[in-house]
């Protein structure tokens, strides 16, 4: 019997409160830490916890003996967590997005890659039971993917005292909290990475975000699809619209809710048919999913997925919107790569493979 792998969580708000009630209902994992320099966040979360660690600040990492980091922390200010958690050899699973800005970005990869660690984001919506038939429809209904229209409608009152309050006052909130996790289910599903973007982004007359809320895009694949683009958090109506439709060679493919409602129809079909998926409760099954996926890494017995390095390619599609918002023109993501970012991942295959199997 392998003992549970030992868990240091950073930043315990919104988002930890999932991976609390993920991780103590998983058997092979047990959080031993607790890093939040809030110290209402730590005896919340160690009432959660009891046998757990908590400190203010990330020294802990190298002072409690664990087998892999959580990052639950907002991407801006990520430096010192990383810098503890390679210092101290610990695997690290990071939320999304893994900083917010490209170049931080990448120096976390190469840092990580360098430490030997495996650096894993956590873009949960690709483990979902949704996402994962889509792509299977493609191959088995309705054919190879040729356009597409992704429409995400919100009203996010970010004043909410469950919803965390950074997003209100950071640049490009929209892009970088919500549209990553899109952009990142365009060039898994499509299995292509974008060659052209062409973006605006803006901020309706009542948005309560300092900076832009809204993102219109038209993305082109590598492989020729076309994407167009909305995704807004000043949907000025409480109801929520999400519609993902792709236009494919015999049919096409019709996503009505962010976490399922996923239905198919042949160019010839009278009416849409209902795809079963099975049963999930939102945020907790992608969540176990996710970590699952983590966990098979570390125990040797699975690649590595959602890697630090791939993410790189979804935040230069952020990136690349703000560049063509700014421009008033079309933006090739692969021009803002930085020549160590085109070195894919030898250090890290190396390195990597030398890591004993937990
Ligand atoms: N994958 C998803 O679906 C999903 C959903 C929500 C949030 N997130 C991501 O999770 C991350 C956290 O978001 P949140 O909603 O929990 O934000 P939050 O503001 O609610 O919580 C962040 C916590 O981090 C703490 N913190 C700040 N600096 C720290 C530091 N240097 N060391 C340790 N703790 C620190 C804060 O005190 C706070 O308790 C973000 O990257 C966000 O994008 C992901």
């Amino acid at each position: 019997m392998t003992e549970p792998l030992r868990i240091i969580i950073v930043g315990l708000g919104a988002r930890a409160q999932f991976w609390l009630r993920v991780i103590n209902a998983n058997p092979d994992c047990r959080i031993v830490g607790l890093v939040d320099p809030s110290e209402a966040a730590r005896e919340r979360a160690l009432a959660q916890c009891p046998g757990a660690v908590a400190a203010a600040d990330v020294d802990l990492l190298s002072q409690v003996p664990a087998d892999f980091v959580l990052l639950a922390t907002p991407p801006g200010g990520r430096e010192r967590q990383m810098e503890a958690a390679c210092k101290a050899r610990l695997p690290i699973l990071a939320e999304k997005p893994l900083a917010d800005s490209v170049e931080l970005a990448a120096h976390y990869v190469e840092m990580a890659e360098e430490a030997g660690v495996p650096l894993m984001v956590g873009l949960n919506f690709r483990f979902l039971p949704v996402t994962q038939k889509t792509i299977s429809l493609f191959e088995t209904d309705v054919g190879k993917p040729e356009f597409a229209r992704f429409t995400y409608e919100r009203w996010r009152d970010g004043r909410l005292a469950r919803l965390n309050k950074y997003p209100l006052t950071m640049d490009q909130p929209m892009l970088w909290e919500q549209s990553i996790h899109h952009f990142d289910l365009l060039r898994y599903v499509y299995k292509s990475e974008p060659v052209q973007v062409f973006a605006k982004t803006f901020n309706p007359s009542w948005s309560m975000y300092a900076d832009d809320a809204n993102v219109s895009a038209l993305f082109t694949m590598a492989n020729g699809v076309i994407v167009n683009y909305q995704g807004t958090w000043q949907s000025n109506w409480q109801q929520p619209g999400f519609e993902w439709r792709t236009e494919c060679a015999d049919g096409v493919v019709l996503q009505k809710d962010q976490f399922g409602d996923l239905h198919f129809a042949r160019q010839q079909d009278e009416a849409l048919t209902a795809v079963e998926l099975p049963a999930y409760e939102q945020w907790i099954n992608d969540a176990i999913a996710l970590l699952a996926a983590f966990v098979a890494t570390l125990r040797g017995t699975a690649p590595l997925l959602c890697s630090g390095r791939d993410h790189l390619k979804s935040l230069r599609m952020v990136q690349a919107c703000i560049i063509s918002q700014q421009q008033g023109s079309a933006i090739n993501p692969s021009d803002l790569e930085t020549s160590a970012e085109r070195g894919i991942g030898q250090t890290f295959t190396s390195a990597h493979q030398q890591r004993t199997s937990l």
